[in-house]
């Protein structure tokens, strides 16, 4: 059984409060749910976290480095900026994908750049909760790529 992790940054805990326009009305409680259930029907086990915390979603990083075959993040602001996350992702030997709810290219500048994308495998953005969705349908096909 596929098993695999997902990390949440810096205020998406708050969505559903956040700009709806931007990041759609659900709160991430109803999005992990959407994602829990596409999962058990894949037969995928998925372990979720989110922090606001730099120092804790690097923890969780090691963390799961060892105990997932895949790894999915959203380093929410971090993304632009965090050179001690993009380390820590670097330094896992699993595929990781990034992820965003928004189209982070067609925002703010500062938003068009993303520090922690390169040490990933890729990144997928701009569909709401179905980037995480993708993400994990990409894990899928490259986990049955490996066995094939
Ligand atoms: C985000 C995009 C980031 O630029 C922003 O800081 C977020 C959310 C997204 O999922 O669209 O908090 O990662």
């Amino acid at each position: 059984m596929l098993r695999i992790g997902i990390i949440n940054g810096p205020n998406l805990d708050m969505l559903g409060k956040r700009d709806p326009k931007i990041y759609g009305s659900l709160t991430l409680d109803e999005i992990n749910l959407k994602i829990k259930s596409f999962a058990e029907k894949e037969d995928i086990e998925l372990i979720i976290k989110q922090s606001n915390f730099e120092g804790e979603i690097i923890e969780f990083i090691h963390q799961l480095s060892s105990e997932v075959n895949g790894l999915i993040i959203n380093p929410a602001a971090y993304t632009h900026y965090s050179y001690a996350i993009a380390d820590a992702l670097r330094d896992c030997s699993i595929p990781i994908v990034e992820v965003h709810l928004s189209n982070i290219f067609s925002r703010e500048d500062f938003r068009g750049r993303s520090v922690t994308a390169p040490a990933c495998i890729g990144q997928i953005a701009g569909f709401g909760y179905h980037s995480y969705i993708l993400a994990i349908r990409a894990l899928c096909s490259l986990s049955l790529e490996g066995e094939g």
